[in-house]
């Protein structure tokens, strides 16, 4: 095992398009808040990075949506942005903006250090224009009739009624949304990283060194690399975006995927003059967090600009999460389908650490998961309220009834078997949790908090102090351990639930340093006849009322798939007939498995079929499927299926 002396965390940089809502947080900037607060407890040299991406379509398309100039969307939604992200409590060092002039100068210094060293290529190629509007076309930015499914309002870059993934050039009839126009084809100067230069190096470094990644970033990756990389431009024609530094480069930005994640270096420079120690020492660990839609960005693309430019170390992991889906569905923006942060600190005040626990507590950390309201208020009634809550506060009302408010004396002669039984738990939770943490399963660690306190009510349960009132000196013991337990507990959740933590801290008067992680484990964190303060309630119910409010939200601001806004598929599609009856022992003669899907590439010659690799536990196998028109081999990486586990093979 390497070591390392100091630790670079960051964030995947949220387009400054619009809120951030609670997949965002729940797959990016939780698990990086948590991870970061862990290293901190532990006195570990952090920086814990972020900002806005500010470039790129997504702005610029919100512009033109809501008919102001990028700037003021940029504006209007950075602060947003800041503002909840802050009051969620997700601890950055700093929250940067890629409009910054540093960020403008930074990227373009790494630009033209690799066009000076020759590591672009140039290339002319015809893309679309609007001669109207004088200027060249994003593929968004252009509309026309999808060829496979006849959808008049695909877009050139996808079609979100059949999910094809378009090029301008397929669509029939395309038209300019700036004019209306018809874009015709116009040759452009751009410069492209040859990614397959570097795969030799990619399959070292990545496949080899770095094996130990989570499945599904590791599963995504290879299979990039197994479907062999090609050249990708890194300019595009545009007036929004960092301008590319070189004579004769009028109208040229870089694309945003080539300026956001140099945002990471500019940030840290902006933080602090020691920013070369981060990103330049060997001994830093660099982490990236996000959402599975930025990995192939995250591994591969920022890693060879990385490696090309030559100054700056390589992520040592990047432990991205897969999607949350909220009530079933796939998180939607375009039709509002979402649960945004800024709405729920509105509607839930104080309540920060309930929505973090829930989400920690859902993370979709290995495959998609789903958040409802339902499971919100239950997670909360259930575990918040009744476990943990619950602990805490008999504690604090036992001792202020039995012990007169203040930590009683441990007599040692009295000590029995449920005492010891208790610390061991104690140790053993904080062991547990360190290596949840250390190895990203925030939610194993998360749920080890909780069995904690449940270990709680249940030494309460078992002493009963509060019949034993004749026996000073067993009730005494007996309110020592619990209370010590509720400072370790203090410890243990505060990379989870910050708030909650620092009220509990409120509550047994004593000092923020009490949190480092190295306190955690012991018996001796509030010393006899010192005084707490009486009882505040750490969590409160959630009423059915309050989520029935909420999935009433959801529904009513959803924009439904029928109205002209929606893009999303409303007819019925043409549905196959159904086979000829079959009776059950030809139905109960099928061996059904489930397995997971580890590898994925398409079938060279053959458009509809994906070769499987599947793990079916008792071994692996090798299958074609015709669902290469629905899939990408990258996004299914990782998924289970369901195999008939004994048809006979075929050619
Ligand atoms: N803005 C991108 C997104 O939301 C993420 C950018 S991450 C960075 O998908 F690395 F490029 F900064
Ligand atoms: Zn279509």
């Amino acid at each position: 095992m390497k070591s390392f002396s100091r630790y670079l965390v960051t964030a995947a940089l949220p387009y400054a398009n619009g809120p951030v809502h609670i997949g965002h947080l729940a797959g990016n900037f939780l698990p990086a808040d948590v991870y970061t607060r862990y290293l901190r407890a532990n006195k570990k040299d952090v920086k814990f990075i972020c900002g806005t991406d500010e470039h790129g379509v997504p702005i610029t398309i919100r512009a033109m949506k809501e008919g102001v100039s990028p700037q003021e969307i940029v504006d209007k939604y950075h602060h947003i942005i800041d503002k909840s992200l802050r009051e969620i409590g997700i601890s950055f060092d700093i929250f940067s903006r890629t409009s910054n002039e540093v960020h403008h100068q930074t990227a373009q210094d790494f630009f033209k250090k690799l066009y000076d060293k020759g590591l672009f290529e140039e290339k002319i190629t015809e893309q679309f224009f609007d001669t109207e509007k004088q200027t060249f076309l994003a593929d968004r930015y252009i509309t026309g009739t999808c060829p496979k499914c006849q959808n008049d309002r695909a877009y050139g870059d996808q079609c979100e009624k059949c999910g094809s993934t378009l090029s301008p050039d397929e669509l029939i009839n395309p038209k300019s949304t700036l004019s209306d126009s018809v874009p015709v084809k116009k040759a452009t100067k751009h410069w492209y990283l040859p990614l397959q230069n570097y795969e030799p190096w990619l399959k070292e470094w990545l496949l080899t060194e770095h094996a130990d990644w989570k499945n599904n970033v590791y599963g995504q990756c290879k299979s990039w690399i197994d479907n062999g990389l090609q050249s990708r431009a890194m300019t595009r024609d545009s007036q929004w975006g960092v301008k590319v530094p070189l004579p004769d480069s009028e109208g040229k930005v870089m694309y945003v995927w080539f300026d956001a994640p140099i945002g990471y270096i500019s940030a840290t420079k902006e933080l602090t003059p020691q920013w070369s120690d981060y990103w330049c020492k060997e001994d830093t660990r660099l982490i990236h967090f996000l959402g599975k839609d930025n990995i192939v960005f995250h591994c591969i693309i920022f890693p060879c600009m990385l490696k090309a430019h030559g100054d700056f170390i390589l992520p040592d992991n990047v432990p991205a999460n897969e999607f949350l889906n909220i009530e079933g569905e796939k998180v939607s923006t375009s039709r509002n389908w979402a649960v945004w942060v800024d709405e729920y600190l509105k509607d839930f005040p104080g309540m920060e650490d309930t929505l973090r626990y829930v989400l920690c507590a859902n993370a979709p950390e290995n495959k998609d998961n789903d958040f409802t309201w339902k499971d919100f208020q239950d997670r909360n009634n259930n575990e918040l309220v009744a476990i943990l809550g619950n602990f805490v506060n008999r504690a604090f009302v036992l001792l202020h009834k039995l012990c007169g408010g203040k930590i009683p004396a441990f007599h040692l002669d009295q000590k029995d078997d449920l005492d010891d039984r208790l610390l061991q738990q104690i140790i053993q939770a904080k062991n547990e949790i360190s290596d949840s943490l250390e190895h990203f399963k925030l939610r194993d660690g998360l749920f080890k908090v909780i069995d904690l306190a449940r270990e709680g009510n249940k030494y309460l349960q078992e002493k009963e102090p509060w019949k034993k009132t004749d026996q000073q000196m067993a009730v005494d013991n007996c309110l020592h351990m619990t209370m010590q337990l509720c400072a370790n507990l203090a410890i243990l959740m505060n990379p989870f639930l910050p708030h909650t933590a620092a009220k509990l801290c409120k509550m047994m008067k004593v000092v923020d340093r009490m949190l480092d992680w190295e306190n955690a484990g012991s018996l001796k964190l509030l010393s006899k006849g010192y005084p707490m303060n009486a009882p505040e309630l750490l969590f409160r119910k959630i009423e059915d009322a309050e989520v029935q409010a909420q999935v009433e939200k959801l529904h009513a601001g959803s924009v439904d798939a029928n109205s002209s806004a929606g893009s999303i598929s409303h007819d019925a599609p043409l549905l196959a007939p159904v086979k000829p009856l079959i009776q059950f022992d030809q139905f109960d003669a099928l061996d059904l498995r489930t397995a997971t899907i580890i590898a994925a590439k398409k079938v060279p010659k053959a458009d509809k079929l994906l070769e499987l690799q599947l793990d079916l536990g008792f071994e692996q196998r090798t299958v074609v499927s015709g669902i290469a028109a629905h899939y990408s081999p990258e996004e299914i990486i990782g998924l289970q299926v369901t195999v008939v586990a004994n048809l006979a093979p075929e050619k």
